[in-house]
């Protein structure tokens, strides 16, 4: 770990480099929301160097690409893209491209991107974003590439706290509370490229979401790789409830959660901590016992339905979300229609479903029976089918009912007059409304309801 004179020098460095007003930096994010996070901070730190902030990456001096490694589509995408800016480098020799996230943190596409791409300057891995004056520094100074080599697997690095943060919303924050995870299920590459799981203390979490709460920001959003496996000076349930006293309008949420670490505690928590909006996503990744075992889940069907009726119980109103793997190795015709009937039998609001993507290091990977993309394709497709059904069932019902919404912003096709919200339970509603009720809570008529989203009119 570098000290902290030397990335002060290496800030000074950069900030003679920098010229005010003209250069400008731009972060293109990939992937989870947990990138989003840590693309704030590259942000921040990028602006505190001097830098201003660029609307395209054509218009930058500074590029950093923030990787997304999950599946193997994320990487082309993100690949090709950084092909693209070969052409920028070349018409502006100051430019400095970074290639950030889990990309970076795999060691075949740090060397591939080393010796196939030389217009990119240097890697940076995700826990190690505070590096960034020091790669930018070796690139002005020393006009070196840096191409770090990730950690060792089992190292637990350091959290870095005080980083600035580059916020782009003014009513919704992330708050990352813990990093990395331990679980190796066995089609993840995220233990990897992310590390062993480390967490923020205690104090540190509840200043920082006072503070965002002072500020007016409505919507918190705790967040980690297996958030709820948070454990410093408390477990996660004592962080939420604690989290829970702190005054203000404001919706708390948290994400990813593992049904291994969903203790009664946390459960209890949906009907006696306020701000707690009454969502739930919880990752199934499969139906059937056997893959899931495979998967290195550590919960079986019967755990993970008790769960439910758990949380149900609690709050019947409650949404829950999840992701689904379809096609991991080995998955029968019979291990897919016990995912469908669960989802059947469950009825989640919304199901984010992925097909296996087999990732360099991981375990399933190897495994030898690995399904056909046909039959992989064919099962999403009947998946995707029965999830919309499922989901705009969920939906129906909504209609005609007056709900709390969080106005998010204009309408993402731009419709004028038309804003796009969220609904407790975390529900895509889109209403006509002003343009300035964006960052407020109002009331929305549910008019019509599909599968995907709700519409509906403001409501005094
Ligand atoms: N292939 C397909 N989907 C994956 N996910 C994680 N790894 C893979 C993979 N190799 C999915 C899981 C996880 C979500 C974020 O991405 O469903 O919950
Ligand atoms: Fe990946 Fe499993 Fe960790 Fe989630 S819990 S990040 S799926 S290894």
């Amino acid at each position: 770990m570098e000290t902290r004179t030397v990335r002060q020098d290496a800030a000074e460095l950069v900030r003679r480099w920098v010229i005010p007003g003209e250069s400008r930096v731009y972060v293109l994010t990939f992937g989870c929301q947990q990138n989003e996070a840590d693309s704030e901070r590259l942000l921040g730190l990028a602006l505190s160097l001097g830098y201003g902030r660029a609307d395209s990456p054509e218009d930058a001096e500074l590029i950093l690409v923030n990787t997304c490694a999950i599946r193997e589509h994320a990487e082309l995408k993100a690949l090709s893209i950084i092909g693209g800016f070969k052409h920028v480098k070349e018409k502006n020799p100051r430019v400095i491209i970074g290639v950030c996230g889990c990309m970076a943190a795999e060691p075949h596409r740090v060397e591939d991107l080393k010796r196939r791409y030389p217009y990119v300057s240097f890697t940076l891995e995700p826990a190690k974003i505070a590096c960034l004056p020091t790669l930018i520094a070796e690139t002005v100074q020393r006009k070196k590439r840096t191409f770090l080599l990730p950690d060792a697997p089992d190292a637990v690095p350091k959290i870095d706290e005080g980083i600035p943060v580059e916020r782009l919303s003014r009513h919704k924050a992330w708050v990352s509370i813990m990093y990395g995870c331990n679980n190796f299920c066995t089609y993840c590459i995220v233990p990897y490229v992310r590390g062993r799981e480390r967490s923020r203390a205690s104090g540190e979490v509840l200043s920082e979401i006072e503070g965002l709460v002072g500020n007016g920001v409505r919507e918190i959003t705790l967040l980690g790789q297996n958030v709820n496996s948070y454990r410093s000076d408390c477990d996660f349930t004592g962080l939420v409830r604690r989290v829970g006293e702190i005054e203000g309008d404001f919706r708390l949420r948290f994400m990813t959660s593992h049904p291994k670490d969903v203790s009664d505690d946390l459960i209890a928590c949906f009907s006696g901590v306020p701000h707690l909006a009454p969502h739930f996503h919880l990752p199934l990744q499969s139906g059937s016992d056997a893959i899931l075992k495979r998967m290195n889940r550590h919960y079986g069907v019967a755990r993970y339905r008790s769960i439910v009726e758990r949380l149900r119980a609690r709050d019947p109103e409650i949404t829950l979300t999840s992701d689904v793997i379809v096609g991991f190795p080995g998955e029968t015709d019979g291990d897919f229609e016990a995912t469908l009937a669960l989802l059947r039998e469950i009825g989640f609001d919304q199901v984010y479903s992925f097909i296996y993507s087999p990732r360099r290091g991981t375990p399933a990977a190897d495994y030898p029976d690995q399904v056909p993309p046909d039959v992989s394709r064919e099962r999403m497709r009947r998946l995707l089918d029965l999830q919309c059904e499922i989901s705009a069932e969920k939906n129906r019902p909504l209609v005609g009912q007056t709900l709390r919404v969080l106005a998010d912003g204009p309408s993402p096709d731009g419709t004028p007059g038309v804003v796009t919200g969220r609904t407790a339970g975390g529900k895509l509603v889109h209403f006509n409304a002003p343009e300035n009720v964006v960052g407020q809570f109002v009331n929305v008529r549910i008019d019509r309801a599909d599968a995907f989203a709700l519409r509906g009119t403001l409501s005094e």
